[in-house]
């Protein structure tokens, strides 16, 4: 095993505007990088909520979460660079110019249900960015990172799953996603480039626009609304807080002994939907709790073990939901707050 300097690491993050891609950003910058982001802001982000596009439910909130990230990004110094990385050329124009030592790959549409509504669309920001950043890293690059999921597995079949369980995708994404780490192992027999798998699972944290029962549970509270969940809240999912993600990508990067491997990082054990209302209820007590019906193409999922990445990296999450899900919930809090204010027109006194 050999640690690789972080400080002057040339590192291109595609889709790295996107909820994990600027918070990955923002920290490897304060850690001496040389970071690029690379997005084309069009799959949720500016482009797609200006207009509502999803129709999400509170688009000028959104907006506003995403215009927050762009000045994170500017104030921290990374350079942005808006491309849509289908365009193979523009993309292997743009990584030359740059010469990146690690490209972490994160452009994607990252939704289940919305990948299952527009396979097309799905196909092509998520393989066909990946195939053409793969195609420009085998003879450039040292190392090709890339964020798969816990969806890989499909429905667990067992309390935990770790990296040797047989993945059975269900659904558009899924299966794009196991896929795409074929073609990525594939690239590795071919071209010798070295890789890293990373499956997280139902990752929450500060200015995510992603839908994520944790992040609809705040907002539904913030406008005084209902929260909804199925089955009594019983599913259990391995709740991720992003700073436990971001740590895990930087051992990715910097230890050598992440290279070649398919690692779970997630918190490492799973909680109930039922156990992040009652957080929610703490925080906003009176608030209402409906039933409503569960996606059947939504797998059952679980925890996901995270020894291996403990044993070859160092990987230990310390963000329970306890003390992750609280966090966010004050960050959004304040965020809210601000933001009212400023869509409140001024009345002259
Ligand atoms: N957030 C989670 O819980 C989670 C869990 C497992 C896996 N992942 C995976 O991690 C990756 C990042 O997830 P995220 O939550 O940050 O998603 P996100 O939607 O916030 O970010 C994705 C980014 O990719 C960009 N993008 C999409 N198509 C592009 C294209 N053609 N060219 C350039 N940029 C493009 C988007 O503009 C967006 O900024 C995705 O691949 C996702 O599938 C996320």
């Amino acid at each position: 095993m050999s640690i690789i300097p972080l400080s002057g690491r040339r590192i291109a993050i595609i889709g790295g505007a996107g909820f994990i891609g600027h918070n990955l950003a923002i920290h490897l910058k304060a850690q001496g990088a040389d970071v690029h982001v690379i997005d084309g802001l069009e799959v949720n982000n500016l482009l797609s909520l200006t207009g509502n596009k999803d129709s999400v439910p509170y688009p000028e909130l959104m907006l506003q979460v995403v215009t927050e990230r762009m000045r994170l990004l500017q104030a921290a110094k990374i350079s942005l660079h808006v491309q849509d990385a289908r365009d193979y050329h523009a993309l292997s124009h743009i990584l030359t110019q740059i010469k990146p030592q690690t490209i972490v790959h994160l452009a994607a549409v990252s939704h289940a249900n919305r990948s299952n509504k527009n396979p097309y669309m799905t196909f092509d920001h998520s393989f066909r960015t990946l195939e053409n950043a793969l195609d420009w890293a085998r003879d450039g690059a040292e190392h090709f990172i890339f964020l798969s999921s816990s969806m890989v597995y499909g429905n667990f079949k067992t309390p935990v799953v770790n990296e040797e369980t047989v993945c059975e995708p269900l659904g558009i994404y899924g299966a794009l996603k196991y896929g795409a780490e074929k073609i990525i192992i594939a690239y590795n027999q071919v071209f010798k480039l070295p890789y890293t798998i990373i499956r997280p699972s139902a990752l929450y944290g500060e200015r995510c626009v992603s839908r994520r029962v944790g992040q609809i549970f705040i907002e539904n509270a913030l406008m005084g609304q209902p929260i909804k969940m199925s089955n009594g809240g019983a599913e259990a999912l391995d709740f991720t807080y992003i700073n436990d993600l971001v740590d895990g990508i930087t051992k990715c990067i910097e230890n050598t002994n992440a290279r070649n491997e398919i690692f779970n990082l997630t918190y490492g054990s799973a909680r109930s939907v039922g156990d992040m209302a009652e957080i929610i209820k703490e925080h906003f007590p009176g608030i209402e709790v409906q039933d409503e019906v569960r996606d059947n193409l939504m797998p059952e999922r679980g925890t996901l073990d995270v020894a291996k990445a403990g044993r070859l990296i160092g990987y230990v999450p310390s963000w329970s939901l306890d003390k992750g899900y609280p966090r966010y919930i004050a960050w959004y809090k304040k965020f809210f707050e601000r933001s009212q204010a400023l869509a409140r027109p001024l009345v002259e006194g």
